[in-house]
């Protein structure tokens, strides 16, 4: 029945999105004009990049357009928004540079590496060996030392720095420059910190001379779900021929043009926003490990990024401890990672990373009913509504 799936939609929306705290790290919210050119009639129509489908005059602006603004906000020579995820991203950029019994070496999934350029992912699809860099579970980033070592010694053919778990901004140009002493490929998945790095707030990795960063454009960057590539010349130029035919065949156009006003955005608010982001999640992590939960990175300043991990043991207490808190309407991972980009771009500030804290802290130490909480979650929650970091239309 149509009215299912429409009640089902409605009763999401009232529930997550009106009445919760978010804390996912993967997620965010569209300013409300770049949700509404989700919906545009774009939607329903094809391009191709030897113009066989005809009628694409504007939508072929819109992509220009959208690879102008990219390209300057991330200071990028080539830019390409038709990635339609962030882990189509990283095929792309696989498949682009790596053949079949190539070496990827990238962050482990044990150690916080995206899962899926790890043992079950991307590598096991194409054929692509792995070796993880040395990590160090102390200072929560890869082992500079014994990771250039690795680098020399084993040679691997191809090297992706990002993650999945990301607190502090990897060690791109010495990791770069070992790469290219070896001739390896290198990439930076900046699916988490996208919006950060546009911010100029985290890295920048381009700058700092990786060749190639990819990933989503909804994590950190409050855009729509998809992905984005950007490069210096060469590997641009290689990633652009891949793209298509290969991995996609007709491009999105109404998200490539909501990712456009999202990037429009990102250059007159993000540096403003991600500082906020940043020092949100530092104040959140602050005020959680005040109230003795198990915030990692204590001697390190906690986080540089939009996350923060706490660490109850593993994953099964981990899951008990996140259906407690979706019970209390905070909305977490089983990690227990927590990101405060969403929370950040509906206008929250360290006050109330504070009253989140003591939300946690009453379902966490308190043992309160999580029932009794969602109260006072939803109260806090449904003062902060309206998007902020975006254009008053
Ligand atoms: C580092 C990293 N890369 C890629 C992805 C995949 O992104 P998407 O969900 O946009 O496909 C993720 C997903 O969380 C990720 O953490």
């Amino acid at each position: 029945m149509i009215s299912d799936i429409l009640n089902l939609v409605k009763k999401h929306e009232i529930w997550r999105e009106r009445e919760c705290i978010n804390l996912i790290s993967s997620e965010n919210v569209m300013s409300n004009q770049v949700r509404s050119l989700l919906s545009s009639k774009l939607a329903q129509r094809y391009t191709a990049p030897d113009h066989f489908y005809m009628g694409t005059r504007f939508i072929d602006e819109i992509e220009e357009y959208g690879e102008k603004i990219a390209k300057r906000l991330f200071q990028a020579k080539i830019a390409d928004l038709r990635p339609l995820s962030g882990h189509i991203a990283d095929l792309i950029f696989l498949a682009s540079f790596a053949k079949k019994g190539d070496t990827l070496m990238c962050v482990s999934a044990d150690d916080g590496g995206y899962p899926g350029i790890w043992k079950k992912g991307l590598p096991k699809l194409l054929g692509i060996k792995i070796e993880a860099f040395p990590f160090s579970k102390d200072k929560m980033n890869i082992q500079l030392e014994a990771a250039t070592e690795i680098i020399e010694q084993l040679r691997p053919n191809i090297i992706i720095l990002g993650a999945s778990l990301f607190l502090f901004p990897h060690p791109v140009q010495k990791i770069t420059k070992a790469a290219r002493a070896i001739g390896a490929h290198l990439g930076y998945d900046g699916s988490h910190v996208m919006g950060l790095i546009a911010g100029g707030q985290f890295q920048s990795p381009l700058r700092e001379g990786a060749p190639a960063l990819f990933g989503s454009t909804h994590k950190s960057f409050f855009g729509p779900q998809g992905g984005i590539m950007l490069a210096d010349k060469d590997y641009g130029t290689v990633m652009k021929e891949k793209i298509h035919p290969s991995i996609v065949d007709n491009a999105h156009w109404n998200r490539i043009a909501s990712l456009t006003l999202a990037l429009a955005e990102m250059r007159k608010f993000g540096e403003t926003y991600a500082k906020q982001v940043i020092r949100n999640a530092y104040a959140l992590a602050r005020a959680l490990s005040d109230h003795k939960l198990p915030v990692v990175g204590s001697t390190l300043g906690f986080t540089k990024s939009h996350q923060i991990l706490m660490d109850f043991g593993g994953y099964k207490q981990g899951r008990k401890i996140a259906e407690l808190l979706e019970r209390g309407n905070i909305i977490v991972d089983c990690g227990i990672r927590l990101g405060t980009s969403e929370i950040t771009r509906l206008g929250m500030k360290e006050n109330e990373m504070e009253q989140i804290a003591e939300l946690l802290k009453q379902i966490v130490i308190d043992k309160k009913g999580p029932d009794q909480v969602r109260l006072d979650t939803k109260k806090l929650a449904e003062e902060f509504q309206d998007p902020e970091y975006c254009f008053s239309l």
